[in-house]
């Protein structure tokens, strides 16, 4: 049985891939320092497939402890999901947001090196497109100049492992997600975010949980048929689901090259306004929202070509947004 070490495996993708990657029959090992998710997590996980999976809380900042851990455990693989990923709190904290994204994928791929590991899979972004010339988004887009330091931290996380596979030997691939929503099925896991929820399907339901008084709709002036900002929403579950194609793709010796990347998402683009009518069609319950001023730094429109994940990793999207939507909304009801 391959044994697989997923970096910020309590986290929101991290925890659904890690289910994926047990229901396919890896066993697994996280790694998780719990600075942006709970230790229950790991019930959730066994709660759902009945397999506790091997548990080290880790600060991968913290280099000694990074090789004491690879000293206690061999591994087949590794899929990389620990960062922190708030768009504006990188503007006000750029240093920690490099120590930590950028430290912390050195200090791992030098453990690979030099245990001649192999088998990397880096949670990427489609953040290093910005806006792109043209939609939707295939792999050829030109990388631009990140308009935060998150996004950079993906831009130059993507060239630190492409040269070290370069030099090394190593074999990764980087998925470039859109934008993930949604639970999984049995509503045991699903998005935590702490404190007030940047990305807008939390804030969606918060909402409409009463937790918020209503919704900010930041701009209604964008060139787009209905004025709001159009993003690709695509499922946790299809995102995990992409995770374990990519990394059979990898220990198969599959890949075309060294270091490969792949835009994942639903390859369909939904406006912010398109994504309020799905919720409330979702979960018969009207939301209250305002139209407020463009929010710093958002780009107009991103969806992807999904032509490239479809074919070389043999996978595709099967949930729809609404399944998103009404699987984040009994997600939000079950929270205290
Ligand atoms: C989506 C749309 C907002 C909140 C970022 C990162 C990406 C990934 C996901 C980490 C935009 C609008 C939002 C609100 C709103 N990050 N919105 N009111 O900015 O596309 O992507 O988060 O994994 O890498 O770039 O996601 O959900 O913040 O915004 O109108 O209260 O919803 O303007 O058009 P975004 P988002």
């Amino acid at each position: 049985m391959k044994k697989i070490l997923v970096t910020g495996g309590l986290g929101f993708i991290g925890s659904h891939t890690v289910v994926e990657l047990q229901n396919a029959g890896y066993e697994v090992v996280i790694i998780d320092d719990l600075s942006n998710s709970k230790i229950d997590v790991l019930e959730k996980i066994t709660e759902i497939t009945g397999v506790q999976p091997d548990f080290h809380q880790i600060d991968l900042r913290i280099k000694e402890d990074v090789h004491r851990f690879f000293n206690s455990v061999a591994i087949d693989g590794i899929i990389h999901f620990a960062a922190f990923k708030a768009v504006g709190e990188s503007m006000q904290k750029p240093l920690d947001y490099y120590e930590n994204n950028i430290g912390s994928l050195v200090y791992l791929l030098q453990e690979m090196k030099n245990r001649a590991l192999d088998h990397f899979i880096f949670s990427s972004s489609c953040t290093v497109y910005g806006q792109a010339d043209s939609l939707p988004i295939n792999e050829n887009a030109p990388i631009k100049k990140a308009s935060s330091t998150y996004g950079n931290t993906k831009q130059i996380g993507e060239e630190i492992i492409a040269e070290s596979c370069n030099a090394y030997g190593m074999n990764a691939i980087a998925l470039r997600y859109f934008n993930p929503i949604g639970a999984h099925e049995s509503i045991k896991i699903g998005e935590l975010p702490l404190g007030v929820p940047q990305n807008l399907i939390p804030f969606i339901t918060q909402t409409a949980a009463g937790i918020r008084k209503e919704l900010s709709v930041f701009g209604n002036d964008y060139p787009t048929p209905d004025g709001t900002a159009i993003r690709d929403y695509i499922h946790v579950v299809d995102l995990a689901k992409a995770h374990l194609s990519a990394l059979t793709r990898l220990l198969h010796k599959k890949n075309n090259s060294n270091f490969e990347f792949f835009n994942v998402g639903t390859g369909t683009g939904s406006s912010v306004l398109d994504v309020i009518k799905a919720f409330e069609t979702a979960s018969g319950s009207s939301l209250n929202y305002v139209i407020k001023p463009r929010r710093e730094g958002d780009i107009t429109a991103a969806y992807a070509d999904t032509t490239l994940a479809n074919k070389e990793l043999n996978w595709k999207t099967e949930k729809s947004l609404e399944e998103g939507l009404s699987a984040a909304w009994k997600w939000q009801q079950k929270q205290s």
